[in-house]
């Protein structure tokens, strides 16, 4: 086994932050399904508490910019109860849709509320980002919203993103953020840490949850950061733009194969 083997190995096993617990990775994708699985039914009101309604705005400009377009085949990742498919299926119905997540307990939240708003054909996949049940150059558009933070490993959510994308095709990810005011950044943590889990406890009865949702917020890299990880992933011209003073940032990038 050569050395650079060697690396990589030590990093695929290498403890992982749950919380402010270190586990074992397969021990962190175990928990947070156990997170999703026991705020499913409550996901969507929690949302709109925790983020006084700004993640419909936030989600309304992002799906601006990813721009689907009838024809395309459009992958939501990490798509728990179809936010982001309902909103894009509005632009484009005609596009077609999967939504690949780790918890069959969100996406059978997200069937029926897509449904009942007369969304019928979405395709939906039980599945980890980071070892997409997807063959190579499947989608126009992989898109990512408020999931990556979750996940075990995310560089290979980012490769494995890549991998399936189409040349020329584009990936989008939606994500809490580090604000660039280190002032503002400080009041954000403190409105975090005191009020989310309070929350979380009063609407959903969880507050355990909602603590780990708060550290994984904290311990996200930030908008330039995931930058660079984007482009160590192979995505051509990757770049961010702030939302509501970068509370959140809409990242994007290109599937662009490299000339030989
Ligand atoms: C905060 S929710 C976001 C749901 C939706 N995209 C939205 O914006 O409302 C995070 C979702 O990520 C999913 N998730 C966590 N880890 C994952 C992984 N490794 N692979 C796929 N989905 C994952 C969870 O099951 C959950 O549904």
């Amino acid at each position: 086994m050569g050395l650079g083997m060697k690396a990589s190995n030590l990093a695929q096993n290498h403890a992982r932050q749950f919380g402010r617990a270190a586990v074992a990775p397969p021990e962190k994708t175990r928990r947070v399904q156990g997170v999703f699985d026991s705020v499913a039914a409550k996901y969507d009101v929690m949302n709109d508490a925790m983020s006084l309604g700004w993640h419909r705005v936030w989600k309304r400009i992002f799906t601006g910019m990813v721009g689907a377009r009838d024809g395309m085949d459009v992958l939501d990742l990490a798509g728990g109860t179809g936010d982001i498919t309902r909103a894009m299926h509005r632009m484009a119905p005609s596009a077609r849709y999967t939504v690949c997540d780790l918890t069959p307990a969100m996406m059978e939240v997200g069937k029926k509320r897509l449904w009942n708003a007369g969304i019928a054909g979405v395709n939906w996949v039980q599945g980890d980002a980071a070892d997409l049940p997807f063959d190579d150059g499947m989608f126009d558009r992989v898109v990512i919203s408020f999931g990556l933070r979750n996940v075990t490993f995310l560089d290979r959510a980012l490769t494995e993103a890549r991998r399936v994308l189409r040349p020329g095709g584009k990936f989008y990810c939606l994500e809490f953020t580090t604000l660039p005011h280190a002032g503002a950044q400080k009041i954000y943590e403190v409105y975090n840490r005191v009020l989310i889990p309070q929350l979380g406890a009063m609407i959903a009865g969880d507050r355990a949850s909602y603590d780990y949702l708060i550290e994984s917020i904290a311990r996200f890299p930030a908008a330039p950061d995931l930058c660079d990880m984007m482009r160590a992933a192979g995505f051509a011209a990757p770049d961010y733009r702030y939302l509501t003073g970068g509370i959140v940032a809409a990242h994007w990038g290109t599937n662009q194969p490299k000339l030989r």
